[in-house]
C-alpha cells in the first residue's frame, strides 16, 4: 500500500468490498447474542487503542464457551491437549510448544529464562514495549536500536550491539507500532551471525494480517534449523480472543522446557483453551477477518491520503499516522470525543497509532479528526 493519491474508482472499490462482498458479520453476531464481543461497549468510547479484532471472534466460540461453563469450578488440568493440537498445526513435536496466558507471557518467560543482571537485550525502537520492561525487571541492560528509514529492524546495527552478554534479541514482525515488515532474508542472515549464546525471540502477533509479500514468511510456516529461535504467537488478534488470554511459544525442546519453567503454574484458563481450540478450526473466519482488515487498511490509507496525511505502510491491524501535533494533544482531543487511541511513542512524538475499527467506528474517527485538524481540500 502506498500513501499516493488513489483514484476515486479504486476507493469506491475498496469500500464496496468492505461492505458488500464480505458477509455482514455485525448482524450475524448480533443475531447470536454476540454484541459483547465488539470492542465498543454500548455507550462506551470507541476503542482504537490496543489492536484488538474489532469484529469479534468466530461465532462458534460462544457455543464452545457455553459447553465449558459447567467446569469452572475446576482448575485447568493440563495444557497438553492444546499444545498437541498446535504442534500438529505447525508440524513440530508437542514438547516444542508452550501454551501461555497471552503471548505477553512468552515475552516475560523469555526475559526470565535468558536475561538477568550482566545480560543484555537488543531490540528495535520503537517496538512493543513489554519485553524491554521485563528485561529491566530481570536486571538486564536494554539496548534499543532505531528502526531504519523504511521502518524495518536495523539488523546490521542490532548485530553490532550484540555480544557474548546478549541473552536475547527481539524481532517483532510485523512490528508494533509501525506495522512494518523486516525482510525475511535479512532476518535469516542476522540469525546466522548473532553470537552463539544469544536467543532470538520472533514475535508474530500480527502474522495473519500480512498479505502476500515476497519479503515475509513466518518462522513457523518456514522454520530455520536454529535451536535458538523462539516464535511467539497469540490468539488475541486475528482470532479475536484478547480477553481470554491465550498465546504460545514454539521453540526447540530444550528451549521450550526452559521457557515452561517460568510459566505461571496454572495460568491458562479453561475458557481460553476451549475457545482457542474452536477458533483454530474456523479457518474461514480467519480468512474473512484478514480480508476485512486489508480493506479497512486500504480505506484508512485512502482517507489519510485525501487529507494529505503521512501514514506508515502497515501490514497489521493498525496504522501509525503522523499528526503533525504533539500526540498528547491528539489523544486528549479524541478522548474528549469518546475515542481512545494508542499510547504515546516516545521516539515518534508526532505520530499516533490507530487500531483499525469497524467501518462505522472509522467514519467516526475521521469525523473527529476533521474537527481536530480541519480537512483542507
Ligand atoms: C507485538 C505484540 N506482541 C505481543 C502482544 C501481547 O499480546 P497478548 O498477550 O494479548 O497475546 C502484543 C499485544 O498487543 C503485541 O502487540
Amino acid at each position: 500500500m502506498q500513501v499516493s493519491r488513489r483514484s476515486f474508482f479504486r476507493r469506491i472499490g475498496a469500500g464496496a468490498v468492505a461492505t458488500a462482498a464480505i458477509p455482514a458479520l455485525d448482524s450475524f453476531a448480533l443475531a447470536r447474542g454476540l454484541a459483547f464481543t465488539r470492542a465498543k461497549q454500548p455507550g462506551g468510547p470507541i476503542l482504537l487503542d490496543r489492536n484488538e479484532n474489532a469484529y469479534g471472534p468466530s461465532p462458534k466460540v460462544i457455543a464452545a464457551i457455553r459447553d465449558a461453563a459447567g467446569s469452572f469450578n475446576r482448575y485447568p488440568r493440563s495444557t497438553e491437549e492444546m499444545e498437541e493440537r498446535l504442534a500438529h498445526l505447525h508440524g513440530v513435536q508437542r514438547d516444542q510448544v508452550v501454551l501461555t496466558c497471552g503471548s505477553g507471557e512468552v515475552l516475560r518467560m523469555a526475559a526470565e529464562a535468558f536475561l538477568g543482571p550482566g545480560k543484555k537485550l537488543v531490540e528495535p525502537v520503537p517496538t512493543f514495549e513489554a519485553l524491554g520492561k521485563h528485561a529491566k525487571n530481570a536486571g538486564a541492560e536494554v539496548v534499543e536500536v532505531p528502526l531504519t528509514k523504511t521502518y524495518a529492524h536495523d539488523l546490521p546495527a542490532m548485530l553490532r550491539n550484540a555480544d557474548a552478554a546478549t541473552g536475547l534479541v527481539y524481532i517483532c514482525n510485523p512490528n508494533n507500532p509501525t506495522g512494518s515488515l523486516t525482510p525475511r532474508e535479512e532476518i535469516e542472515d542476522f540469525l546466522r551471525k548473532v553470537p552463539a549464546g544469544t536467543h532470538a525471540l520472533i514475535d508474530e502477533a500480527y502474522h495473519h494480517y500480512v498479505g502476500a509479500s515476497s519479503s515475509y514468511a513466518s518462522f513457523l510456516d518456514r522454520p530455520v534449523s536454529d535451536p535458538r529461535v523462539i516464535v511467539a504467537r497469540t490468539f488475541s488478534k486475528i482470532y479475536g480472543l484478547a480477553g481470554l488470554r491465550v498465546g504460545y511459544a514454539v521453540a526447540a525442546p530444550e528451549v521450550a522446557r526452559k521457557l515452561a519453567e517460568e510459566r505461571l503454574p496454572v495460568g491458562v484458563n479453561i475458557l481460553g483453551m476451549q475457545a482457542a481450540s474452536v477458533v483454530l478450526d474456523d479457518t474461514e473466519h480467519v480468512r474473512e477477518t484478514a480480508e476485512r482488515s486489508r480493506n479497512d487498511r486500504q480505506e484508512f490509507m485512502n482517507q489519510a491520503n485525501d487529507r494529505m496525511l503521512r501514514a506508515i505502510d502497515s501490514h497489521a491491524n493498525f496504522v501509525l499516522l503522523e499528526s503533525g501535533r504533539r500526540v498528547d494533544e491528539v489523544l486528549e482531543f479524541f478522548k474528549k470525543n469518546s475515542i481512545i487511541l494508542g499510547r504515546r511513542i516516545p521516539s515518534m512524538e508526532k505520530y499516533v497509532r490507530v487500531s483499525l475499527g469497524t467501518p462505522d467506528e472509522m467514519s467516526e474517527f475521521w469525523r473527529v479528526w476533521d474537527m481536530f485538524l480541519p480537512h483542507k481540500m
